[in-house]
């Protein structure tokens, strides 16, 4: 399939299509080791249907990584929907995206990522049981994206206290790239924390609210990632830190909700090297998978919720201290911790 290598480290990986509706899927079920495979949905615009399984593939193996390093009892997987062009039956669409994770026999669970809604998911609960991150009157479940906010905002305190050596984020300056579902609830506890906040998001609106609420920066999108301030927080789409970008970064400390942020392992050494700590992404943004993990296991109860998501700055704390000791970069510590989580449980 489309000769990329990296498909060899999955299990399974799943082209779904259906004329009718106009959907074509990826599905990539990377690991079952640790329990059926866990990761949302993206619905997005890609140029080719190679781009879009290496999304797949690369955001599934990033699931692997996160879900064993939260400690949870699932294994890795994610689904790319490709946007059909132009008007298309949105209901339809998902509920033929739901008949393909129905065909997987629950290998593969379900939920919300950039471009899909709640909304999306309680459709697809009519077509599989295989769904979660759906609002409920009787019970918690729902949107992650707060939780997600959360885990980014307790790492980011913790990296600030360890890595910047400062006992509040009261003054600390914080870039916000992409103020979306994670960026905005994550301006917030910022802003409440007394956190100065620099924004940009291509969305105009977005940002002048930002402006208006918080008191923030606005810069343009092209300059956030070299603003200059004591934490970058990257919250738009992946890659964005690549060989261009790394250089000018002028932050002390990366955390941020993104998926996959560094282009290649490359940038991680090449960030280190300039004494910049980066935080990886798959440890400080699983608070949105742990929610719809407890949701879909019917553990949930925001307290609780919230307990589990507040322990992702213990890891941040314990990964640092594995960092000191391996003399190594905190991306390459976290990967072998990760990979020596992915085990079958007994
Ligand atoms: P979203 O789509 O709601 O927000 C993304 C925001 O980034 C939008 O406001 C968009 O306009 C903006 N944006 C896009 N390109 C940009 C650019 N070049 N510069 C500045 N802003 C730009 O998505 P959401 O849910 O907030 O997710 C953000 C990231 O966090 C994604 O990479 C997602 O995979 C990741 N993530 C999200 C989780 C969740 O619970 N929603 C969980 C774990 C990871």
């Amino acid at each position: 399939l489309f000769g990329l290598p990296d498909q060899a480290a999955h299990e399974r990986v799943l082209l779904a299509t259906d004329p009718a509706t106009g959907l074509k899927a990826i599905l990539a079920v990377h690991s079952t080791a640790r329990g059926p495979a866990f990761g949302g949905c993206r619905l997005w615009h890609y140029d080719s249907e190679a781009a879009a399984l290496n999304d797949a593939l690369r955001l599934s193996q990033g699931m692997s990584l996160k879900n064993a390093l939260a400690d949870l009892p699932f294994g890795g997987g994610k689904a790319v929907i490709l946007k059909p062009q132009g008007d298309f039956d949105r209901p339809a669409l998902f509920a033929a995206f739901g008949r393909a994770v129905q065909s997987l026999n629950g290998a593969y669970i379900t939920a919300e990522d950039v471009g899909t809604t709640t909304a999306d998911m309680r459709g697809l609960q009519a077509v599989t049981p295989f769904v979660s991150g759906i609002p409920r009157d009787d019970a918690f479940g729902g949107d992650p994206s707060p939780k997600t906010a959360w885990g980014v905002f307790v790492s980011i305190q913790a990296g600030v206290r360890l890595v910047l050596g400062r006992s509040s984020l009261d003054g600390v300056r914080v870039a916000l790239q992409g103020l979306g579902a994670v960026g905005w609830h994550l301006a917030e506890f910022l802003h409440r924390a007394g956190a100065k906040l620099v924004v940009a998001d291509v969305d105009a609106a977005k940002v002048e609210r930002a402006v208006a609420q918080f008191g923030a920066v606005a810069v343009h999108v092209g300059e956030i990632l070299a603003a200059d301030v004591d934490v970058l927080a990257p919250c738009a789409l992946g890659a964005s830190l690549n060989a261009q970008t790394v250089p000018a970064v002028r932050a002390k400390l990366i955390a941020g909700a993104a998926n996959n942020q560094l282009a290649t392992p490359a940038d991680g050494d090449a960030l280190q090297a300039r004494g910049i700590c980066y935080l990886p992404d798959y440890l400080v943004n699983a608070g949105g998978i742990i929610s719809v993990a407890r949701e879909y296991r019917g553990e949930g109860e925001e307290a609780a919720v919230m307990a589990e998501v507040s322990k992702i700055a213990e890891r941040v704390e314990e990964l640092l201290q594995r960092v000191q000791k391996a003399d190594s970069t905190p991306a390459r510590v976290a990967d072998d911790w990760a990979r020596s989580k992915l085990v079958t449980l007994g």
